[in-house]
């Protein structure tokens, strides 16, 4: 018995004196886990005789008890130790006169916006813009997304309440390709645009934000083909990259709005064991990754823009902004793309000075 109330006032006072989180989960291992002293002492309860189990059961339930309460407590003293720490160390004092300067960067999305501008603007490619409140028609319908695309499920657009007329029923747009839409109806072909912003999805996780950044392309001439759309792409990727030796995988893949669609990977090989951007995926170590969704414009999207698609003919692409940032610039969480920490803006922001320009390299 007394072996026993030893063993808890000893387990105790190692546990008051545990100055580390990592020093009571220790403590804990080797007295509750799974080989602990204390569970070691619970196994031996089975063994005995109901008599004994009457006279040892208590104490020892008694040293469970006193000891995770204690571990509980200590942890919770330890936690809130820390959080003060932290608290105290990131305070920021909003009444100290503003004596420092602007001490605003250019957002890694920014930046990257600028630079496909500029890579674009050299190809004779033109901003165009559209809502964030689109309605029906324009991000689905007139794509040729039909009634029964996954896309248009409730889990994945954010809509508005309080509509009646399906053609007008108002949504968050999911993608950037309605500017396609809006921009063959009220331009005259050829038309060469790219329409960067944001757009807005209900999912969230690591590599998902329910609000993100997409840039779409859409050329509309005489004559165009696929090729067209190859080259135009592989020219960007080799400027975005900074790099010759960018090398695409072109996959057959399936859009509405495109006809044939096809999905382009870019590949990266193994630099000192670090994975880079450029050269030939099927390399060794090497390999794919998915930058692109594009196609050759359906003839349906164009027919409903009030276009002969017999006369005009185009290629279309779209690609998240904020994956292509992360490529280029070696961030890993998207979600820290959105939370402002001005630490994380002062490591990855740009300054406001480097404007991108192609002599200059666009990412510099
Ligand atoms: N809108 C598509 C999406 O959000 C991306 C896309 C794919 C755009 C193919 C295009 C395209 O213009 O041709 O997933």
């Amino acid at each position: 018995m007394t072996e026993i109330s030893d063993l808890k006032a000893g387990l105790i006072a190692d546990i008051a004196a545990a100055n580390t989180l990592d020093a009571v989960e220790a403590l804990r291992v080797g007295a509750l886990g799974k080989s602990g002293v204390v569970t070691g002492l619970l196994k031996t309860l089975g063994g005995m005789s109901p008599d004994e189990r009457l006279a040892k059961g208590p104490p020892i339930q008694d040293l469970r008890e006193g000891v995770a309460a204690a571990i509980a407590e200590r942890k919770a003293t330890l936690e809130q130790a820390a959080l003060d720490a932290r608290l105290a160390s990131e305070k920021i004092d909003m009444t100290l006169p503003a004596d420092l300067g602007p001490q605003g960067s250019v957002h890694p999305v920014s930046q990257v916006m600028d630079e496909l501008a500029e890579i674009f603007a050299d190809l004779g490619f033109s901003v165009a813009t559209g809502p964030e409140i689109e309605d029906d028609w324009h991000n689905f319908t007139a794509l040729n997304i039909p009634e029964t695309h996954p896309a248009r499920a409730m889990h994945d657009t954010f809509y508005f309440p309080d509509v009646n007329d399906a053609a007008q029923k108002m949504l968050l747009r999911t993608h950037t390709s309605p500017v396609q839409i809006r921009t063959m109806m009220t331009q005259e072909p050829p038309i060469r645009i790219i329409a960067p912003g944001r757009v807005y999805r209900s999912d969230s996780d690591a590599t998902h934000t329910p609000m993100f950044h997409q840039i779409e392309g859409l050329v509309i001439d005489k004559g165009i083909t696929l090729g067209h759309l190859k080259w135009t792409l592989e020219t960007f990727l080799k400027a975005f990259f900074e790099r010759e030796d960018i090398v695409l995988r072109l996959r057959p893949s399936y859009f509405p709005f495109t006809e044939p669609s096809v999905e382009v990977d870019v590949g990266y090989t193994l630099t000192n064991g670090q994975r880079v951007i450029g050269g030939d995926g099927d390399a060794k170590g090497g390999g794919w990754l998915e930058v692109l969704g594009s196609g050759m414009v359906n003839r349906k999207v164009i027919e409903a823009c009030g276009l002969d698609p017999d006369e005009w003919q185009g290629f279309a692409f779209g690609t998240g902004v904020d994956r292509l940032a992360m490529l280029k610039y070696g961030m890993n969480d998207l979600r820290a793309f959105f939370d402002g920490d001005l630490r994380w803006l002062k490591h990855y922001g740009f300054s406001a000075l480097d404007v991108p320009t192609l002599s200059g390299g666009v990412g510099a």
